[in-house]
């Protein structure tokens, strides 16, 4: 049966395109049902817009607190009636109430080799420790940061002169495959949660 994937990102887009596209081409057995934002200059809008998918902005800056953003981000949530929850560059981090709302219904990419490098600027944390490989992640979302059941992992080397930049670009074109892959495996009910380990079927 087909899925209700929502999409929840923060600016750029590039991986909430590269899910639209995948869903375009029938690589993922789902509908793209709904961007979520927080940011009203999110360029990913324009891409939802370009793409026909609905765009429910729910503007961080306009609520006087984060429980009040966060009790709109849960409605918006659940008025999707999705059966998962794609964080694509969304950067804020989502609180209990949310997560606990959507038991393993929501997945994160991270661009870097999990548990290494989480938080933000995982690419410049790379870089500056030296390591020789990098990667992404992708990964149920739970209570703590970047920290979920782990669905797949895509490595690339780090090269003599790279710096954030450069390493970021070469990981990204590994996410912009590994994301698809990993929602196409959830939309056939392929994974299998143990503990911290996914079995996929
Ligand atoms: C990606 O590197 C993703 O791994 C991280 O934020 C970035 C978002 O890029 N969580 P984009 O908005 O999908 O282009």
């Amino acid at each position: 049966m087909t899925k209700r994937v929502a999409v929840l990102a923060s600016g750029r887009g590039s991986n909430f395109q590269a899910v639209v596209e995948a869903i375009a081409e029938g690589r993922i057995p789902a509908t793209c049902v709904a961007l979520i934002t927080d940011n009203p200059n999110a360029f990913a809008i324009e891409r939802a817009q370009r793409a026909g998918v609905p765009v429910t902005v729910v503007d961080y800056a306009a609520f006087p607190s984060r429980e009040d953003y966060e009790h709109e981000l849960l409605a918006a949530m659940e008025q999707q009636r999705a059966d998962l929850f794609v964080l694509a560059g969304y950067m804020r981090i989502l609180g209990p109430a949310i997560i606990r709302a959507f038991p393993e219904k929501i997945l994160n990419i991270h661009p870097a080799l999990l548990p290494g490098f989480t938080g933000l600027h995982a690419q410049r944390q790379a870089v500056a420790y030296g390591v020789k490989v990098a990667g992404c992640t992708v990964h149920f979302v739970d209570e703590n940061l970047d920290c979920g059941p782990i669905i797949l992992q895509k490595c690339v080397p780090v090269l003599r002169d790279d710096d954030e930049d450069s390493l970021a670009e070469r990981i990204l074109v590994e996410e912009h495959k590994c994301y698809p892959e990993a929602i196409r495996l959830f939309c056939e009910n392929r994974l299998e949660i143990h503990g911290r380990t996914v079995r996929i079927r």
